[in-house]
Order: structure tokens, then C-alpha cells, then sequence
């Protein structure tokens, strides 16, 4: 690359960077997506460029792969229902400390390794996240009502305190943030890092809600991207059962999000290389984008 081609680069992305100055970028940073050291080390790379050119990412991180691996390592073998992980104790044991350490200490590491001034925190931390049992409605044949179902402790996120990740983004640092949140009565419980990551996104009134996963978007039933969609699209495709496992709440949280003070959502593939860098600066709009349906 000649420097010409360099300078033009960092020319183009100039409006977007002035753009997206001071602005908050809220990143959900899937499992899925954390699926070799390099692009490991060019996701941290990114989220460090970001904080240095003057925005502010907050990272929330999910973990379903990783989780995996240590349950089938002690035995124990997991159910799904909506995309949510059935969570008996033992299995919220697993989960916490592979979020809240494993995997949480990786990221912030290595983004530390960039020389991006990371703390890693949990939704039990600073009051950030107050959660309650979710209960979960499955469509039932023809005239049925829904089947309630009880997920053990999978946690819908009731409250979001965002003191703590203000007082760090305050003093330069980067938040990582592992979805786990804490009860009333002091339990823990599991929620769903598309969740956290909506509702973190909301109550900081984040500029952008970026969900980076292992897919290109929204796939439809001939696995051709859908680089918009609305409301309609997707409650459509829920129904039909084109959209399934953890696409539902992903695909959920990026509409929701939208009517709490998120500007603008997508969902990209985290498996390119500088997915984030090239959906922030430049026009090539991949992924897909989320509409309101005034949109
Ligand atoms: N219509 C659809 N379009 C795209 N992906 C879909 C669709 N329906 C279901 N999926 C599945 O959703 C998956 C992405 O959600 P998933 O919860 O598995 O990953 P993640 O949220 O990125 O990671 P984690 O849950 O670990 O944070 C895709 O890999 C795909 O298999
Ligand atoms: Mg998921």
C-alpha cells in the first residue's frame, strides 16, 4: 500500500469520525465470533483505535461456545428454549465464572495488549445490572395458548445503574462487561449478552447498538442477507421459524433498543477481520441494519 493509498483511507473515514467524536458504541461481542487469536487480537485492535480516536466502546461480551466446553467437560449437557440456556445452579456456577473470568480476562487483556485502559466488570459490579427471573411464553400448536416455561436462572435485565461505566468511561477507561446480573434477594442470574448489551446500550443513550456474531446478518430462508429490516420482518420471520435459537433475542433487543435512545442497530459477521472499523467508517453498509418501522 503506497502512503497516498493510507492518507486517502484516513481522509474518507474523517467524517465519520467526526461523526461518531465523544459518541458512545455499545459492541456486543458474541461467543461465536471470538473464534481465532487473530481475530481476537484485531477485534481488541479495533475497540482500542476506537477509544483512541476519540469515541467511547463499551464492550459486552457473550460466551455460549466457551460455556460449552466446560459443561461438556464436567458432563453436563444443556437445553435451549428461545435461544435461552436452561440454567439450574449448578449450570449458573459454570456460567459465572466462565463469563466473569475466563472469558471476561481474555478480552480485557488483550485489549490491554493494545494499549486500550480496560476493566472487566460483571452486572453484579457497581449495582450495573438488577435482574429478575424471565419467564419465557412458547408458541403452542393451532389454538393453544403459549406454554410458559421456567429457564431456571435466566435473567431478564429489570434495572440498569449505569454510574459505574460512566465514572470508568470518565477517566479513559474501556468497560467489558459480562452478562450476569444480580437479583433482589442477591441471586445471580443469566441473561442473554444481547440483553445486557440493548439495555446497557439504552440506558447510555449509545449512538450505536453493534452486535457481532458468527453470520453475515439476519439470513433469510435461503440464506441471503437481509440488509434491512423492520418490526414486521422480523416478528414475520420469528413466526415462521425463520429466525431461531439466538437470533430471536438478538434480532429482538436490536428493535427494542431502538425506542430507549439507541440511535442505530446491526447485527454483523465478527468473524471478518475489522468487522467493527468497517461498519463505523466506512459506506459499505454491511450486516443488517434495524428499523423502526417509521424507519
Ligand atoms: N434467520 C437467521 N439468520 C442468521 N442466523 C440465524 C438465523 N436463525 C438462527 N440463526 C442462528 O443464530 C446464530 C447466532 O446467535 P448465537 O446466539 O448462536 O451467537 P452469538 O449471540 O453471536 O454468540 P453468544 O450467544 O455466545 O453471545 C447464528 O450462528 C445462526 O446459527
Ligand atoms: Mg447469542
Amino acid at each position: 500500500m503506497t502512503d497516498r493509498t493510507v492518507a486517502d483511507i484516513l481522509i474518507e473515514s474523517l467524517p465519520y469520525i467526526r461523526q461518531f467524536s465523544g459518541k458512545t458504541i455499545v459492541v456486543k461481542y458474541g461467543g461465536h465470533a471470538m473464534v481465532d487469536e487473530k481475530l481476537k487480537d484485531d477485534f481488541a485492535s479495533d475497540i482500542t483505535l476506537l477509544k483512541c480516536i476519540g469515541l467511547n466502546p463499551v464492550v459486552v461480551h457473550g460466551g455460549g461456545p466457551q460455556i460449552n466446553k466446560v459443561l461438556d467437560a464436567m458432563g453436563i449437557t444443556s437445553s435451549f428454549v428461545r435461544g435461552m440456556r436452561y440454567t439450574d445452579d449448578e449450570t449458573m456456577d459454570v456460567v459465572e465464572m466462565v463469563l466473569g473470568g475466563k472469558v471476561n480476562k481474555e478480552i480485557v487483556a488483550r485489549i490491554n495488549s493494545k494499549g486500550g485502559n480496560t476493566v472487566g466488570l460483571t452486572g453484579k459490579d457497581g449495582g450495573l445490572i438488577t435482574a429478575e427471573k424471565m419467564t419465557i411464553y412458547q408458541e403452542a400448536e393451532g389454538d393453544n395458548p403459549p406454554e410458559i416455561i421456567d429457564p431456571g436462572m435466566v435473567g431478564t435485565v429489570s434495572r440498569v445503574n449505569p454510574h459505574i461505566i460512566h465514572t470508568l468511561t470518565d477517566q479513559g477507561f474501556i468497560p467489558v462487561i459480562a452478562p450476569v446480573g444480580i437479583g433482589e434477594k442477591g441471586e445471580t442470574y443469566n441473561i442473554n449478552a444481547d440483553l445486557v448489551a440493548a439495555k446497557i446500550a439504552s440506558a447510555l443513550n449509545a449512538e450505536r447498538l453493534i452486535l457481532l456474531t458468527d453470520v453475515d446478518g439476519l439470513l433469510d430462508e435461503a440464506g441471503k442477507l437481509v440488509s434491512s429490516a423492520n418490526a414486521a420482518t422480523i416478528h414475520g420471520m420469528i413466526k415462521n421459524g425463520n429466525i431461531k435459537g439466538g437470533m430471536i433475542p438478538k434480532m429482538e433487543c436490536a428493535l427494542e433498543s431502538l425506542d430507549h435512545g439507541v440511535q442505530k442497530s446491526h447485527i454483523i459477521n465478527g468473524t471478518r477481520s475489522h468487522a467493527l472499523l468497517l461498519e463505523l467508517f466506512t459506506d459499505s453498509g454491511i450486516g443488517t441494519q434495524v428499523f423502526r418501522d417509521n424507519g
